[in-house]
């Protein structure tokens, strides 16, 4: 479970990007993150794995109090949190399967990859995961030679190679079209959905969070000014959130439902 205790943020320059956010997730929960841009979402996840320090409040993962440990401590913690990036962060030079293997070496040493040998029992794993994300027969395509969805993919595996109880991932999708957008959101929902993992998805658009999760959590000025079931989203929630606009076509009227499960993600989408 992830515990977040009036977790603060205020940056130098005096954005006060977190005000004392209270949250808890259970274990196996997924999350949608919602808010316009600025709200303080990637603050929010990056002070949970400290690649952004808070200001103050804590937080736990488990009975861990992440915002306590020392540099050593840290370093095995992140092990247990994926971040998956909007951007991919993947090294643009080495090949799908070396960045996968990356993941081995948590997030903030991948480039250290280059000169590692990796355990038969990593690379197992590594091709396991390609085949079960579509990509098994692009292991060494180098990564600057994917589409953006393939990208993800291979983020979501460097992510996941790492076996975490929890997924932190900021805006998956932000850079992808409509339909590859939602095959990424489906395989991040069902792969947490396997694996029994946590995860918090950072997402400016409400109607694909609306589409897969059961949890959403409205974020606005550092605050959390939401927190419930997708279809308690009403326009007049979302103009709070993201202020004055048209909601009709956001708000989920019930046919919007059987289109979302009648379109499985297909064998081996590794195409988008
Ligand atoms: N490194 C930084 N230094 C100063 N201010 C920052 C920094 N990163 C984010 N901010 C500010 O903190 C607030 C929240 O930003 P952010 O967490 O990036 O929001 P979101 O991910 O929802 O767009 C914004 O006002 C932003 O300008
Ligand atoms: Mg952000």
């Amino acid at each position: 479970m992830l515990r977040l205790e009036k977790l603060t943020k205020t940056y130098p320059t005096g954005d006060m990007a977190l005000q004392a956010v209270d949250l808890e997730i259970p274990a196996g929960q997924i999350v949608a993150l919602i808010g316009p841009s600025g709200a303080g979402k990637s603050t929010l996840i990056r002070c949970i794995n400290r690649l952004v320090e808070p200001s103050s409040g804590a937080a736990w993962l488990d009975d861990v109090n992440l915002t306590r440990l020392s540099q050593a401590a840290l370093r095995r913690q992140r092990r247990r949190m994926g971040m998956i990036f909007q951007e991919y962060a993947l090294v643009e030079r080495l090949t799908v399967m070396e960045n996968v293997l990356s993941g081995r070496l948590g997030y903030v040493g991948f480039w250290r990859s280059f000169t590692r040998r990796f355990p038969q029992k990593d690379v197992d794993e590594a091709y396991r995961l390609l085949d079960r994300v579509g990509l098994l027969d692009m292991a060494d395509k180098r990564a600057d030679e994917l589409s953006g969805g393939q990208r993800q993919r291979v983020g979501i595996c460097r992510a996941l190679i790492q076996d975490p109880a929890l997924l932190l991932v900021d805006e998956p999708t932000a850079s992808l079209d409509p339909k590859t957008s939602r095959q990424i959101m489906r395989l991040i929902v069902e792969l947490c959905a396997e694996r029994g993992l946590a995860a918090i998805i950072n997402i400016h658009d409400v109607a694909l969070a609306q589409m897969f999760v059961n949890r959403v959590i409205g974020l606005q000025k550092g605050r959390v000014v939401f927190d419930g079931p997708p279809d308690a989203l009403t326009a007049e929630v979302l103009t709070q959130i993201y202020g004055e606009e048209d909601w009709e076509a956001t708000i989920r009227k019930p046919e919007d439902e059987d289109e979302a499960e009648a379109a499985p993600l297909p064998a081996g989408a590794g195409g988008a």
